[in-house]
């Protein structure tokens, strides 16, 4: 299969990214695959995460915490076929960065060296820290994650919110000291009041990448099929379908389902044929 590594933009590298405070909104959308990479890339789009959220769009789960390692190895290296010229960053799924500094770097080699992700993003702030500056003393890139982090369901009580109380908001704002200090190379902030991604935004070094968290953080991202109509139950209320592919791909099987019911498909130009010598050796067969 032909790839995106034709393409003459500069291939984006996480110090890239991290130069862009202050610049030009960068925009991530996840994918999480090849075809999804393709898409994704060739929009122009600088960033791929291949987040956790494939155990929602794509395996159907209710939390990200049904994925493991393995899962997301596979997603990562089917994205990173696609060559593209957008950053891959590799999601940590839950309990691989929790334990140890030593598993939470074995955890993040493999993201890079059998998936190929060149960046990992993992969720919390001052109690990751140590595995944080773990991974960046390995010289892995790392994106951070706060706020709403769909990791902490259970400890959350649910998806809410975060940063809405004083001490909370407080507490927030100290994390994205704490992972900016450590050298994370940018920051989501998702499910936050705004004014709280705001403060943060000015105040840390690094690029705030928003989800859920206002219009005034670095960037933006947004999960695939979320951007392109392609997620099922509800969504909340930061998610905009730019496009109802789900409506355009039901179109599409039932043309194919009508045409196989009135003859017409396949039709000749879709169908191999014999040379005549050949068909005329089988008739005389019978
Ligand atoms: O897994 C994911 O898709 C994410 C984004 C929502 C930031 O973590």
């Amino acid at each position: 299969m032909d790839s995106a590594a034709g393409d003459e933009r500069p291939k984006v590298t996480a110090p890239m990214v991290r130069a862009r405070k202050g610049g030009p909104p960068l925009i991530m959308a996840t994918a999480y695959d090849y075809p999804s990479a393709r898409i994704v890339d060739e929009a122009g789009i600088e960033i791929i995460l291949v987040g956790d959220s494939v155990a929602n769009v794509v395996h159907g789960h209710a939390t990200t915490i049904k994925v493991g390692l393995d899962t997301m190895v596979l997603h990562t290296s089917a994205v990173a076929r696609a060559e593209p010229r957008a950053l891959i960053v590799g999601d940590m799924p839950w309990l691989t960065y929790h334990l140890s500094t030593e598993s939470t770097i074995e955890n993040a080699g493999r993201l890079i060296r059998e998936g190929g992700a060149e960046a990992i993003k993992l969720e919390g702030g001052r109690k990751r820290l140590r595995m944080v500056k773990a991974l960046i003393e390995t010289e892995i890139p790392v994106m951070g994650h706060i706020g709403l982090t769909p990791q902490s369901v259970h400890a959350m009580g649910g998806y809410r919110v975060q940063g809405k109380l004083v001490d909370d908001a407080r507490g927030l704002i100290k994390d994205a000291h704490a992972l900016d200090e450590a050298g994370v190379f940018a920051l989501v902030l998702e499910g936050i009041p705004d004014l709280v991604a705001d403060i943060v935004t000015k105040e840390v070094s690094c690029p705030t990448i928003g989800i859920g968290a206002g219009s005034g953080t670095d960037g933006q991202v947004l999960v695939f099929h979320d951007i392109l109509g392609l997620a099922y139950g509800k969504t909340p209320k930061f998610v905009r379908h730019f496009a109802d592919l789900h409506a355009e791909a039901v179109e599409g099987m039932r043309s194919f389902r009508q045409a196989v019911e009135n003859g017409s498909f396949p039709n000749d130009d879709e169908t191999y044929h014999l040379s005549e010598e050949v068909a005329k050796a089988l008739a005389e067969d019978k």
